[in-house]
């Protein structure tokens, strides 16, 4: 059986650059010697690259497009991409001509020699290079990169030009992608676990034709993906971290509402205290079943939230006790009270934690 190369490419306004992309594409193959197919998802550009593809088809070029309509998205398009391709090895690029087309042989035959289950074109390995980055954008691809250092540990972790063996990318593995943004070798990597990554070095070019679609939401997207991933990978460090941030958070609107209603409202002081125990419990609550406990939001919210009252509730008697039983009966704790008081924090806060993931949030 002959080995076929399927070559995904998402586009979004780039038909200019299409015919560039397939004719380099094409020599690169002949040259090598691979048979290849060439992929389109296009997010109806309507910029003439329908009629481009199909003059490139009547020059037997094997390539195809696919509309997408009323959606947006590199991640999802190169998704659906992949679901159309047959080939032995998936190869993901951009339309732009950023990524080098003579580099796909070198990317595509540790897979086909069985070296590697997936092969980065890598911009930050010895060899690679960025053309024309300004300061700015070199500055936010740094930040990007570090933020990805607990999931993957490859040099170039958002990569968009890879290649891997479409074996891995079973049925069942693609249930688990649900990407956001632009991101989807990162995505790839960490959902389907392949057994050798390598890195390639490239270097990635200024565009050809067009302009840049990496906008200031995809930054944003790119933050919730990061989080996504580590529900994905850590989901105890996601839920702690969230509990511990939302908590944090919760306690400033708890003295906000203090003293709102006791500082300027004049409302008595222990009516006002309950008050802001209360308003702070509600928006933990919402906040932590949005983003720390996100499976559990097809449940019941009002048993979830009179579970949660009762937990939270537990959770400040077990605070105080702590605290008053360590103050009164050792000299140390008496004398370091502070410490007693964080230590009731401390085991509330684990009461909390723990009521709310298995008892309210949980199965
Ligand atoms: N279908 C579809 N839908 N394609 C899209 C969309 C979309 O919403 N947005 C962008 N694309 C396509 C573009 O048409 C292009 O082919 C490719 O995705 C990359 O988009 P660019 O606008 O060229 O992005 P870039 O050059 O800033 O980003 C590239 O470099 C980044 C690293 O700095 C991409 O390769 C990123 O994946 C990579 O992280
Ligand atoms: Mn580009």
């Amino acid at each position: 059986m002959k080995t076929l190369i399927s070559v995904v490419v998402p586009t979004y306004k780039e038909a200019e650059n299409i015919p560039v992309l397939v004719e380099a594409v094409d020599r690169v193959m002949k040259e090598a010697g691979l048979d290849y197919e060439i992929i389109i998802i296009d997010d109806d550009s309507r910029d003439g690259i329908e009629e481009s593809v199909a003059s490139l088809r009547e020059r037997n070029f094997p390539v195809s497009i696919k509309i997408r309509y009323g959606q947006r998205g590199l991640s999802s398009a190169v998704i659906e991409g992949l679901r159309l391709a047959r080939g032995n090895v998936f190869v993901v690029m951009d339309a732009d001509l950023s990524h080098p087309p003579e580099k796909i042989p070198e990317l595509v035959r540790p897979i086909l020699e069985g070296q590697a289950e997936f092969v980065v074109g890598s911009r930050f390995v010895k060899g690679g290079s960025v053309e024309n980055f300004n300061l700015y954008r070199r500055l936010v691809a740094l930040v990007a990169r570090l933020l990805a250092r607990p999931f993957i540990k490859i040099k170039d972790p958002g990569a968009g030009f890879f290649a891997f063996d479409s074996r891995i990318l079973t049925a069942e593995s693609f249930e688990k992608l649900n990407p956001v943004g632009f991101k989807i070798g990162l995505e790839l990597i960490v959902k389907l676990d392949p057994k050798n990554v390598i890195e390639v070095p490239i270097n990635f070019r200024p565009r050809f034709y067009g302009k840049s679609k990496l906008t200031p939401r995809e930054q944003l997207l790119y933050l919730i993906h990061l989080k996504r991933l580590l529900h994905y990978k850590y989901r105890s460090i996601h839920q702690l971290l969230f509990f511990a941030l939302i908590g944090a958070t919760g306690m400033v609107v708890d003295m906000t509402t203090v003293f709102i209603t006791y500082g300027q409202w004049r409302i008595d002081f222990r009516i006002a205290r309950a008050i802001g125990f209360v308003v702070a419990l509600t928006w933990n609550f919402f906040l932590n079943r949005l983003l720390t406990f996100p499976d559990s939001r097809t449940k019941n919210v009002f048993v979830q939230y009179r579970r949660f009252f009762l937990v939270s509730c537990l959770g400040g008697l077990f605070n105080w006790f702590i605290a008053v039983y360590l103050y009164s009966n050792y000299a140390f704790f008496h004398r370091n009270y502070l410490l007693s008081v964080f230590l009731g924090i401390a085991g509330g806060f684990l009461i909390n934690f723990f009521g709310s993931r298995n008892f309210v949030f949980g199965k």
